[in-house]
This record gives C-alpha cells, structure tokens and sequence, in this order.
C-alpha cells in the first residue's frame, strides 16, 4: 500500500501558548484580524489540517514555515482558512431601506448636475451577497424611475481571501443562499435558475454582473490604495476582528476615497469610538462625509 500523502490531523499536537502568540501575531500583521486567547481551538480546527497536508509535525515548525518565506503562497493559503466570510443577501436590512428611501432619491435628484455613474465600494465584500444586493437595489431603482439612459453604477467588492474573490466573480449561489433571501421579483430579473446537472443553483445575469468587479485588496495594507472615489463604501462586519488602533486606520484610509456627501456604512454592531471630524453620524452604522 502507498505512503499517505496527507497526514492525519490528530497526528498535530494542541498548539502551545507561546506558539498561539506567535502565530496570532504573525496573522494580525497580514491581516489585521486578532486572535484573542480563547480562539486556540479555532485556530487548531482551521489549520491543523493544512499542518498535515504540509508534512509538518507541529505548530512551532509551521510558524518557522511561513516566517521563512520558502512558500510565498503559503501566506496566502493562511489568509484562505483563517478569515471568517459569512454573509448573505440583503444583509442587515436597515442599510438598504436607507439608501432606498434616504440617499437614492437626493442623489438621483437633480443628477443632471452631478456624476451619472455611482461607485460603490463593497471593502469586505466575502463571496459577493453584499455587493449583488447593492447592484439589485440601484439597478433596480433605476429602472423604476425609467432612468436607464441617463444614470449608471458601478461595483467593487474586494476582499482579501482569493477564494471568496474567485466565488464572487463566479456569481454562482445554491439556493438555500437565494430562495427567501432576495425578493422573488429580483430572483426572476437579476437570476437565471440552474437546470441539469446546475439544478438548485442560481447564476448572477449578465446585465447585473457587468457592473461589478471584484478584486484582491487588503485593508489593512498601506500601500493598496486605490485610485477611485465612492459615493458609497460599505465596511461591514469586519471591523470587529480587528483592534481599534487598526480600525482608526482602516477608517482613515477608506474615508480618503470617499466622495463629500458620500456614504460610509459599518456594520450593525461597529460603532467607532474616534468619528474622524469629516464624517457624520445618520444612524443604523451610517456615517456621512461632509
Ligand atoms: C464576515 S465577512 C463580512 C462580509 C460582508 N461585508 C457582510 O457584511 O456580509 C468579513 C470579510 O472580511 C474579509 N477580511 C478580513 N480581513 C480583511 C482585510 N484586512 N482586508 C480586506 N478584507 C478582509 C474576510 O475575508 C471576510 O470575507
């Protein structure tokens, strides 16, 4: 019989406190996200597998692995299995009850005057619900005032897990994910529904998709800066895996590229505790930048 390929993860020893120091420490330097103490066993469920596949024998010889450099992708794989993506469509509704009642009408007024395009950024956008619920709603109010012609809107969801990015760009959903989720009434306008062997899947149409990009971009990295300004940029629940000196940062940067009279939406739970003087606080998490 052949040698296993891949060890067995109970073959890994739990990880020691100095070893969860240090590799929490490493994964807040790349990602921002903490691992507080307590968060051993989430770590262990997520990684020890990789340890295996990797022939390593313990935590202490993977930190050396990835502090090495030897692997470059490595980095990468880590980022892949340590970040948490949940989300769904139309998530937390007051934000988009919001930007229908509050913001569409005032920024589709009068829009003669102002850009016809608006950008919105989806900065944490995981495998895509967020940014194809804003792509549903304005696409949606658009063609509702009969605006076609004359207005536009373009997405960017980034996240800085390849896999969500690779998910997203696909737009391929199950439809658990879409079925009681969005309005059946969008499901039929902005969805095809799989048959054959894609029965139970639902796929993004064209017209929706071509409005939206998503791409590899890292919050928390000082040099990824993009040279776009939003109307609208929505940094939801993923505040909270980071610590305030960070999030003081990652505010910071965002706000850069947000337009004056732009949006910024937090998630329900992420209040910031320092409000940069620029923005104002609406409600719901919803920041205006004056
Ligand atoms: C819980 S999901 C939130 C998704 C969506 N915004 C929502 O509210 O449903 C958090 C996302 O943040 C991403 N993330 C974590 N750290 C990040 C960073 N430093 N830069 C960009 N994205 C990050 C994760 O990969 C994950 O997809």
């Amino acid at each position: 019989m052949g040698k296993a390929l891949v060890k067995p993860s109970k073959d890994i020893p739990p990880i020691l406190e100095r070893e969860f120091r240090d590799l929490s420490k490493y994964i807040v330097e790349i990602t921002g996200v903490k691992l507080v103490t307590g968060k051993e066993n989430l770590l262990e469920s997520r990684l020890s597998r990789r340890l295996g596949q990797l022939g390593l024998n313990s935590w202490r010889e993977y930190i050396s692995y990835l502090e090495s450099g030897i692997d470059e992708n490595e980095k990468q794989v880590l980022i892949n299995l340590i970040t948490t993506n949940k989300t769904h469509f139309f998530r937390e509704l007051p934000h988009f009850d919001y930007l229908k009642k509050e913001y569409i009408p005032e920024r589709f007024k009068d829009f003669h005057d102002k850009e016809k395009t608006v950008f919105i950024w989806s900065a944490a956008s995981s495998r895509g619900h967020e940014a194809y619920s804003m792509a549903m709603l304005l696409d949606d109010e658009i063609c509702k005032r009969s605006l076609q012609h004359n207005l536009n809107y373009k997405i960017l969801g980034t996240d800085i897990n390849t896999n969500v990015i690779n998910h997203s760009q696909r737009g391929v959903y199950p439809g658990i994910e879409v079925e009681g989720e969005v309005p059946t009434e969008m499901v039929q306008r902005y969805f095809l529904k799989g048959e054959g062997s894609n029965a139970g899947k639902y796929l993004i149409s064209k017209n929706l998709a071509s409005n939206i990009k998503f791409r590899y971009h890292n919050l928390v990295d000082p040099h990824s800066m993009l040279n776009v300004e939003f109307d609208v940029i929505l940094v939801r629940n993923v505040l909270i895996y980071f610590d305030r000196k960070t999030i003081d940062i990652v505010i910071k940067k965002v706000c850069a590229h947000l337009k004056s009279g732009g949006l910024l939406i937090l998630g329900h739970s992420e209040h910031l505790e320092s409000v940069p003087k620029e923005l104002t606080y609406m409600g719901s998490s919803i920041y205006k930048k004056t």
